[in-house]
């Protein structure tokens, strides 16, 4: 049987760890009461030891250093480790080389504990197969990888982002790569004796399995009465994705395509008052056909997260539920445009209509919907409900009336859950 390693440094290749450390670098500063650090000292910050920097970045005291690095230590154990952001197209490429029958490591100067800890909080500890780290006698990246070199290995890899790595490799025997989105420049990594240069993750992955194919992403949606901050939500929900590496894309329906769009104006504009029911429904339906093929599908293909603020859901509870043309007529109506097209996971952001009918009147002009009487928005809030007591697993539902960032932490942590878990189903 084949044995195929790759061996990837952490800092700087699977993950972009400045915002923990730099955090932490601030927070050491004002609690030994120096001034904060600004942007050109942070960026000198990483790389050196830490008593170097308190001393020769701030200008402090060996005896100060000392303690300023016991209160960075102690913020990084507690949250700066997770202050750390999975480079994007990362879970990809591993999810490709798995599937390609390749196997993982993790090869790194940081201590077990943290690297263990940051693994397995980003959910990437399911790739990884085997963990090398520096530990105070021995931190050269070529033991580190030669301790973790199976020895019936018929091929391996050493991926990274400073000359140590590539410097390493050369010296433990095995190919390398330069991961040039990292801390290091090509040049640096080329001099260091890199074989290839990987520009973003995804190259990694056609480096070592040539023709490998892109996993699938994922197609989300966000839905709610107007008012319910699907927009704040679908923003913060994005940050917390992209911390994980995961790429997103935002779209919205009615539109998401130019013709969408165009459709968009014409459901929206109050002009159009004497819109029938059907022909509401119709055009909603035909958007939406277009944006399944236009933009959703492409987007899950080409393995990102594709974030809608909108979906069919929509037009079950404002067509089906506030026209009353019923749930199973907006269905089938649907069904030609939609195929087997939906989304992995729904949001709901529950407001009741009353709620959500002051949040619209606070804010700037009604659209031809949202201008509707109040039977109809209370209409649709009963076709959501109708909807998610058939769904209950798509949908993750959510008080609006919460604080935003506890929504969000809601939010995020349930479709995180959903995402991880797909990612281990294949
Ligand atoms: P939206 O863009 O959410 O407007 P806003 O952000 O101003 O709330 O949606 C536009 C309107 O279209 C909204 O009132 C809901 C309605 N709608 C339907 O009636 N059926 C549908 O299928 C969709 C997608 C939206």
């Amino acid at each position: 049987m084949s044995s195929r390693w790759v061996f990837f440094d952490l800092d700087g290749t699977l993950t972009r760890s400045e915002e923990g450390i730099w955090n932490c670098a601030r927070y050491a500063a004002q609690r030994m009461g120096f001034p904060q650090p600004d942007g050109e000292t942070l960026k000198q910050w990483i790389g050196p030891p830490l008593i170097w920097s308190f001393r020769n970045l701030l200008g402090m005291t060996e005896k100060q250093a000392v303690r300023a690095q016991e209160i960075y230590r102690e913020r990084y154990t507690a949250v700066g480790k997770f202050e750390n952001q999975v480079y994007p197209g990362v879970r990809g490429m591993l999810r490709a080389l798995r599937a390609g029958g390749v196997h993982l490591g993790v090869v790194t100067g940081k201590p077990e504990g943290p690297t263990r800890d940051i693994l397995e909080h980003f959910g990437l500890m399911k790739f990884v197969e085997r963990i090398s780290c520096a530990t105070d006698a021995r931190a050269e990246k070529d033991h580190l990888i030669r301790s973790v070199l199976p020895e019936d290995a018929e091929e391996a890899w050493m991926v990274g982002d400073r000359r140590f790595d590539m410097e390493g490799g050369v010296q433990a025997g095995v190919r390398t790569i330069g991961a040039a989105w990292g801390y290091g420049t090509e040049e640096e990594l080329r001099d260091a004796g890199a074989q290839y240069i990987a520009r973003d993750a995804w190259a990694v992955a056609e480096i070592v399995c040539p023709g490998a194919r892109r996993p699938e992403g994922a197609f989300l949606s966000m839905e709610g009465l107007d008012g319910s901050g699907k927009s704040t939500q679908m923003e913060m929900l994005t940050r917390n994705l992209e911390r994980f590496g995961f790429e997103v894309e935002h779209s919205r329906e009615p539109g998401g395509t130019p013709i969408g769009e165009k459709i968009r104006e014409l459901l929206l504009s109050r002009e159009n008052g004497e819109m029938t029911d059907v022909t509401e429904a119709l055009l909603y339906a035909a958007a939406r056909a277009q944006h399944v093929r236009e933009r959703i599908r492409p987007a899950v293909a080409a393995g990102r997260v594709l974030l809608c603020d909108r979906f069919l859901d929509s037009s079950v509870a404002y067509q089906g539920g506030g026209r009353q043309l019923g749930v199973d007529r907006v269905l089938a109506l649907n069904a030609e445009a939609v195929e087997d097209t939906l989304p992995m996971v729904t949001i709901y952001l529950d407001l009741d209509h009353r709620t959500s009918l002051a949040r619209r009147s606070a804010a700037s002009e009604l659209d031809r919907l949202e201008a509707e009487k109040e039977e109809f928005h209370a209409r649709v809030e009963q076709g959501y409900h109708e909807l998610i007591s058939r769904n209950p697993d798509r949908y993750v539902v959510v008080d609006a009336r919460k604080d935003r960032e506890e929504i969000a932490r809601e939010i995020s942590e349930k479709v995180l859950e959903r995402l991880l878990a797909a990612e281990e189903a294949g």
